[in-house]
Order: structure tokens, then C-alpha cells, then sequence
């Protein structure tokens, strides 16, 4: 019982390594725990009360709305606007970046870019789906309106960024630069408790993780990647073991643990890949290169990438450090 360690007593303890130390973060972070309880709490009984299937609307990105996609946002904002640490939000569910009304939260001095439900494809299946979230200072004058500039930051001015990941268990994951660090969610308890301390991805995995049914609109250094996965070279543990959940948290949190490569590359479909390099990619990329990995959208490090709109898309390709080195030299063959 002593040794049980919650989430909030971790972050406190935690608290003086973060380079901005303050409780601001802590009490941040505390809002996104309260509102992932909430959204836990209804996920759970998805298939009992009418909160499945779409609300008939699509996002900006022309993506079908889902009951739950909007729930999740309204619970996560409310919960970022009901506390002081928080100027303004962006999310893959609003149009535009809100900049909250209260004085004090435009005394704040952060923001936080979030995908309130990842996988919403999964929702009615009963497949674990997530809750993705990413935190920057704020560049604009303290004491006035979030701005767009705010939220365009490169990805390695992160503070500090992490998951939810709603499954047959639930677990928050986050890092503030200083490692990554997992909590098991306790429902008796209604505490999440520090289960996985120090996550560090394998530098070698096994797992690939890619939609294959977008096989033929690949480029062709994915296409030879795959080819290369597959191949029987028993020395090198090949073939490598395909899986794919269609939830990049879920997806992602797998191969962190196990060791493997995540790919949504460019297709003929989607010419810049799928997934959003602000709610999606520059999260994921801050926690796997905490883990000892590395993200790429095949080109560049993602941390590295200048956003130019708030729900731009990039390829992405991220996981084991040696597996993301070999499929970019598949990439840049013949470069
Ligand atoms: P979201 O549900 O937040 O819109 O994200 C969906 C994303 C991601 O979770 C997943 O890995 C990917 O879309 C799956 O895309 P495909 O169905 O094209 O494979
Ligand atoms: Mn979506
Ligand atoms: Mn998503
Ligand atoms: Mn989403």
C-alpha cells in the first residue's frame, strides 16, 4: 500500500526537475486527469448509453464527427478553462485555436493543442481509442488573447506533451523532458498510479504498424520497406509481426512498449500523409524521443518541422531508433 504512487504526488515530486518549475504545470496537468476520469468514465459504458455513432456533422478536416469525439472535447476544454494555467486551446474538433475569455486565463502562460479522441473509427467497435495532448509556453504577451502564433510552434518547444490511452486497461502517459513516465488507472480508487516508470522504446523491434490496404498508393521506398519486413531472414527476426488498431495511441503505445514502427506515409489519397502534426505527430514525437526513439516524416525530424496551419498534415513514421533508420534509407535510395 505505501509503495502506491499517484499521478498527482508523482508530478509534484517531479515538479523541480521541470525547467519552468512551478505548480502551474502540475495543476495543468491535473485538469487533464480530471477530464480523462470523465471521458474514461463514459467510454466505458459506450455500448450501453446512446453516446455511440456519428452526430452527423464533419470536422473542418472533412472527417465524420463522432458523439464521442465532441463529448471528449467539450469535457477536455472545459476542464483546461475551469483552472488559471491555461490561455487558450486548439483541437482537431474546432474550426479555429480558442483563446479563452476570463482575465485570468489570458494571464496564463499556457497553451494545449490536443486530438480529444483518437481513433474514433474504433468507438463503436469496442477498440481502445485515446485522448492525444501537447503543451507550449505562449509567445504572445501574457495578459491577452492566445494568438495563432501560439500555437504554430515547432514541436521541440513542447513542454510537455502525453496520452491517454483508453483500453482494457486505462493509462496516462506523459513526459515534461525529463522521460516518460506511465500511470495505470485505478477505477476502485479513482487515482491513476505510476506503474511504468522510465519508458524507454527498444532500439530494435519486431512490429510494424501500417494501414497495408493503402499498399499501392505508397511511395516506393515504403513500398520496399514493407517488402523488407517480410522478407524470411530468421538471423535478423524476419518476417516481422504485422499489427495495426487503427488508433494511433493504441498503436503507438504497443510498439513503445514492445519495440516497433509506426508508418502513415504520404499516399495518393492523402498527398501529406493522414495524421496532424499538431495533435498527432509533435506529441507522439516528444514522448518516443524521450523513449529513445525517433519520429520523421521521412524527411526531417518532426520536433524540427515549422507549422504553417493548425490542422496541417505530415507523413509519419515513428518507433525504434533502428527501424525508422532503415526505412529511411529505403526513402532516400537513389536520392
Ligand atoms: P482520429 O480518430 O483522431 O481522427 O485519428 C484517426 C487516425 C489515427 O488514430 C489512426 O492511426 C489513423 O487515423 C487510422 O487511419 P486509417 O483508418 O486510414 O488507417
Ligand atoms: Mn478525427
Ligand atoms: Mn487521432
Ligand atoms: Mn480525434
Amino acid at each position: 500500500m505505501t509503495d502506491i504512487r499517484t499521478l498527482g504526488e508523482f508530478i509534484v515530486e517531479k515538479q523541480n526537475d521541470f525547467p519552468h518549475a512551478s505548480g502551474e504545470l502540475s495543476s495543468l496537468l491535473g485538469s487533464i486527469k480530471l477530464a480523462a476520469k470523465i471521458v474514461n468514465r463514459e467510454i466505458n459504458k459506450a455500448g450501453l448509453a446512446d453516446i455511440t455513432g456519428s452526430v452527423g456533422k464533419e470536422n473542418v478536416q472533412g472527417e465524420e464527427q463522432q458523439k464521442l469525439d465532441l463529448y471528449a472535447n467539450d469535457k477536455f476544454k472545459a476542464a483546461l478553462e475551469a483552472r488559471d494555467q491555461v490561455c487558450g486551446i486548439a483541437s482537431e474538433e474546432e474550426d479555429q485555436a480558442v483563446s479563452f475569455n476570463r482575465q485570468v486565463n489570458r494571464d496564463a502562460k499556457y497553451v494545449v493543442l490536443m486530438d480529444p479522441l483518437d481513433g474514433s473509427s474504433n468507438i463503436d467497435v469496442n477498440v481502445s481509442v485515446g485522448t492525444i495532448f501537447s503543451i507550449y509556453r505562449r509567445i504572445s504577451p501574457v495578459g491577452s488573447p492566445a494568438t495563432d502564433a501560439d500555437f504554430l510552434q515547432p514541436g521541440h518547444l513542447q513542454v510537455a506533451a502525453g496520452y491517454v490511452i483508453y483500453g482494457s486497461s486505462t493509462m496516462l502517459v506523459y513526459t515534461t523532458g525529463n522521460g516518460v513516465h506511465g500511470f495505470t488507472y485505478d477505477p476502485s480508487l479513482g487515482v491513476f498510479c505510476l506503474s511504468h516508470e522510465n519508458m524507454q522504446i527498444p532500439e530494435d523491434g519486431h512490429i510494424y504498424s501500417i494501414n497495408e490496404g493503402n499498399y499501392i498508393r505508397f511511395p516506393l521506398g515504403i513500398k520496399k520497406y514493407l517488402k523488407y519486413c517480410q522478407e524470411c531472414v530468421p538471423q535478423d527476426n524476419r518476417p516481422y509481426t504485422s499489427r495495426y488498431i487503427g488508433s494511433l495511441v493504441a498503436d503507438f503505445h504497443r510498439n513503445l512498449l514492445k519495440g516497433g514502427i509506426y508508418l502513415y506515409p504520404s499516399t495518393a489519397t492523402y498527398p501529406n500523409g493522414k495524421l496532424r502534426l499538431l495533435y498527432e505527430c509533435n506529441p507522439m514525437a516528444l514522448l518516443i524521443e524521450q523513449a529513445g526513439g525517433r519520429a520523421t516524416d521521412g524527411q526531417q525530424r518532426i520536433l524540427d518541422l515549422i507549422p504553417t496551419e493548425l490542422h496541417q498534415r505530415v507523413p509519419f513514421l515513428v518507433g525504434s531508433t533502428n527501424m525508422v533508420n532503415k526505412v529511411e534509407a529505403f526513402l532516400h535510395e537513389g536520392d
